[in-house]
């Protein structure tokens, strides 16, 4: 027999970035951070677990690649989903498991992105948070979407954020085994549904210098994250989380384009400095701050994670039609840019 479950979870972007660990191997980070969970049916992961007693190991294949689950994260997230597996009946296919018989059951993991992997587009974020629920599932873990995003934690840190659908805010915590720190949900899905987020694609590559290695970089050389952990951050959650519970645009999106920006000031703050965005990043910015300023009050944020591309959440629909046919007159299709814009619709 084989038992099979398949779960699909969305990636999320920070708009109070996580950067930075004060664990390495727990994932444990420096600051709290805030997200926002995209629509489920774009930039998402699908994954199938089984599990079969025909099983010799466990194997996984990402977008159809079989990679090594040899030590590190993906170990951690199986080990302890496994630690917490319950008795599993089926009386349909005739399956029964005992709790203690999962420790000897090995499961296959089958992982598909709809988005380039490592070209900043969080698909880690989605990865992990998606294996988790979906092994979870498989082995009747009962514990909460808190627990879980613990658990997705330890996979990739925006994982854990993932768990959850609307506005989610990672507790960086104090506990010295991370059992405080996790994901809990600011608002849902359907608390400001007005905004549209559009996503140009600057570039697809892979990028150079992955987030794990650029934060701890940026842990070991800069200064400048040190304050931002300390002195910045924790005052900048508390206008997020305000601004988010009343809709209040223009703090939304000055706080994001700032945060966004002082994340990539860590980064050049960075021995050596770490560049994720190129020239046609820092020309979406000035595009969008010129259009801002111009209208008198914003009408579209700004965030660029460990990679070119431009995370542009605008206000409303108009509004974002309106960024994407600037963005078409200054990036012309065919005209030797490397830009390829496309709305992924709404939050
Ligand atoms: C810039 O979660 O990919 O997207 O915990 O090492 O797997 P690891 O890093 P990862 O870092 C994400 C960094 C970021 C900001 C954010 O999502 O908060």
């Amino acid at each position: 027999w084989v038992r099979l479950v398949t779960a699909q979870t969305p990636t999320n972007i920070a708009v109070i970035k996580y950067w930075g660990k004060r664990d390495e191997t727990l994932i444990l980070p420096v600051n709290d951070s805030i997200s926002v969970t995209l629509d489920p049916n774009h930039l998402c992961t699908t994954t199938t677990v089984a599990v079969s007693p025909a099983f010799d190991r466990d194997r996984m294949w990402l977008n159809g690649k079989e990679i090594s689950l040899v030590g590190g994260r993906y170990q951690n997230c199986l080990r302890e989903i496994r630690k917490r597996a319950t008795d599993v009946e089926d009386k349909e296919k005739g399956i029964k498991i005992a709790k203690n018989d999962w420790e000897n059951l090995h499961v296959h993991i089958a992982s598909h992105n709809n988005f380039p992997t490592a070209a900043g587009l969080a698909s880690s974020a989605a990865g992990f948070a998606c294996l988790v629920f979906a092994l979870a599932k498989l082995m009747n873990v009962r514990e909460d979407e808190g627990k879980l995003s613990s658990i997705a934690r330890q996979g990739s840190g925006s994982a854990c954020r993932s768990l959850y659908g609307g506005f989610v805010k990672w507790i960086m915590g104090n506990n010295e085994d991370g059992s405080d720190s996790l994901a809990v949900q600011l608002a849902d899905e359907k608390h400001w549904d007005d905004l549209v987020i559009l996503i140009a694609v600057v570039s697809s590559r892979q990028k150079e210098t992955s987030s794990t290695s650029g934060m701890r970089e940026s842990v070991e050389t800069s200064l400048l994250l040190k304050h931002r952990a300390q002195e910045i951050v924790p005052k900048r959650v508390v206008q997020m989380e305000e601004a988010i519970k009343n809709k209040d645009f223009p703090s939304f999106a000055s706080l994001t384009c700032a945060d966004s920006n002082q994340f990539h000031a860590i980064c050049l703050d960075t021995s050596p400095p770490i560049f994720y965005m190129n020239d046609t990043s820092h020309k979406i910015i000035s595009i969008v701050e010129k259009w801002n300023r111009a209208e008198g009050t914003p009408q579209v944020a700004y965030t660029f994670d460990a990679g070119p591309n431009a995370v542009l959440i605008a206000h409303d629909r108009k509004a974002a039609s309106e960024l994407l046919k600037r963005l078409l007159f200054y990036f012309p299709p065919g005209a030797g840019t490397d830009l390829n814009s496309y709305v992924i619709g709404d939050k």
